[in-house]
């Protein structure tokens, strides 16, 4: 057993759905989330700057004694993760790998397509990693720079959502599977689904949740146990939309993250 809480951080709501996957299949883990929403979006930003607010992170999610730190953020796994691992001791998780083995030992997928943000697309982690592991697989890479502030905004079922997926889905090709390779995207998986019908639509958050049921030592039920949600700046449509996701109002404080 290990009691410790996990810490994970994304830019805004999106790591959230990871969060709901994880609360799903380890209901007994404490859990510490960062919603970095003064940085807000990180899928415009450099790779040095990626890097920078995620040691930012870490080093905040430290302090409270985590087991292991969740990068529930799509963006800052494929620009970060690799440099961050040299520096600390931490387990830390990204949302590729996971995803990545998962699709290797347990499907057979000859056409998978990725949407991302710009900066996730731009690294070709996904693809690259993808390749490695299952080499004659054909990616499909669309860069959707819309999606993560339309989630923030709450407009994930409207008719503006519908005619943003559209165009940005006509893109790809008859495919096997997409992976929603940012963890805002799953808040419009059912629009993709409606498009996309035959196609398997993978949500990162819940190969993370299987991949810690498996992975992890976890902690035994405490009455006493609570989550926490921080934010970097509370002037934002964070709560509305979490209480969305959660499905439960949640209890959020104000951080300020060196
Ligand atoms: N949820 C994030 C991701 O998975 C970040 C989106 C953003 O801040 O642009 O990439």
């Amino acid at each position: 057993m290990d009691n410790r809480p996990i810490g994970m951080f994304d830019s805004g709501v999106g790591g959230l759905t990871v969060y709901r996957e994880i609360k799903k299949k380890l209901p007994n883990e404490q859990i510490i989330y960062l919603g970095d929403t003064k940085e807000f979006p990180y899928g415009s930003k450099s790779k040095q700057n990626i890097i920078e607010l995620t040691k930012n992170n870490i080093e905040f999610l430290l302090e409270y004694d985590v087991k292991l730190i969740i990068i529930a953020c799509g963006t800052a796994t494929s620009q970060a993760l690799k440099e961050v691992r040299k520096i600390y001791k931490v387990p830390i998780i990204g949302i590729i790998d996971p995803t990545v083995n998962y699709i290797k030992q347990n499907k057979q997928y000859k056409n998978i397509g990725i949407m991302a943000t710009r900066g996730t697309i731009k690294s070709n982690t996904w693809e690259k990693s993808l390749k490695n592991a299952i080499p004659d697989v054909k990616i499909y890479n669309k860069e959707c720079p819309l999606l993560a502030p339309m989630a923030e905004e709450g407009w994930v079922d409207n008719e503006i959502a519908k005619l943003t997926i559209k165009e940005y889905i006509k893109y790809f090709p008859k495919l096997d599977a997409l992976i929603l390779g940012c963890t805002h995207y799953p808040l419009f998986e059912k629009i993709i689904k409606e498009y996309m019908p035959d196609t398997d639509i993978i949500n990162t958050g819940k190969v993370i949740a299987s991949f810690l049921e498996n992975n992890i030592e976890k902690a035994e039920l405490s009455k006493n146990m609570q989550d926490h949600i921080y934010l970097t700046d509370m002037e934002c449509n964070f709560i509305t939309v979490a209480n969305k996701i959660l499905n439960s109002p949640v209890e959020i404080k104000d951080v300020e993250v060196k």
